[in-house]
């Protein structure tokens, strides 16, 4: 059902890579729906107190879910966005690294958080996102996928549960 929303875009970014775009699915409504309360059925909402979601594709679903299950909504964001005291992580890249923030108080202590994102690829994003919020003091309780690229394996780098919607590969 959701996956004939995704749209397969061959070599882009980059030569060689075959993009999943989802700009169809959040266009169509029933599609849009159906993904949420999925993502819904994953982890009970007993299990965690607030969600987390990687910028920016991460914000989309993270807070659509949020919405639907009553929680709250914490963003980690690209380096020099917050505006406020901020613990940082940086990740390897396949050229270089990158970092993502968050807000030091954005959570009250030992808070169990349900970590979001579109896409697992590699990995390295989520790890470092997992990372991050247990330096603020947060627990990460699972991190949950639309889709995920399975020939990747960037689930063994997650040590927490991990739940995709799609999987590829
Ligand atoms: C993409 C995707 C995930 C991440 C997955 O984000 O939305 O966040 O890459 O890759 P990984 O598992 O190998 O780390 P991207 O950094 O391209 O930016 P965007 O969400 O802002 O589009
Ligand atoms: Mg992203």
């Amino acid at each position: 059902m959701i996956e004939r929303y995704i749209r397969d875009v061959p070599d882009f970014p980059k030569p060689g890579i075959l993009f999943k775009d989802i700009t169809p699915l959040l266009a169509n409504a029933e599609g849009l729906k159906a993904t949420i309360d999925a993502l819904r059925d994953c982890v009970s909402p007993d299990d965690y107190d607030v969600i987390c979601g990687v910028e920016s594709r991460g914000f989309i679903f993270g807070t659509a879910l949020a919405l639907s299950v009553g929680k709250g909504f914490i963003p980690i964001r690209k380096p020099g966005k917050l505006p406020w005291k901020t613990a940082s992580e940086s990740y390897e890249l396949e050229y270089g690294t990158d970092t993502i923030e968050i807000h030091t108080d954005a959570i009250e202590h030992g808070s169990r958080m349900l970590m979001v994102d579109d896409l697992l690829a590699t990995g390295g994003t989520m790890e470092a996102a997992i990372k991050l919020v247990r330096k603020i003091g947060a627990e990460p309780v699972a991190s949950l996928f639309v889709i995920e690229l399975d020939f990747l394996e960037g689930r063994k780098r997650l040590d927490v549960p991990t739940h995709s919607l799609l999987h590829v590969g």
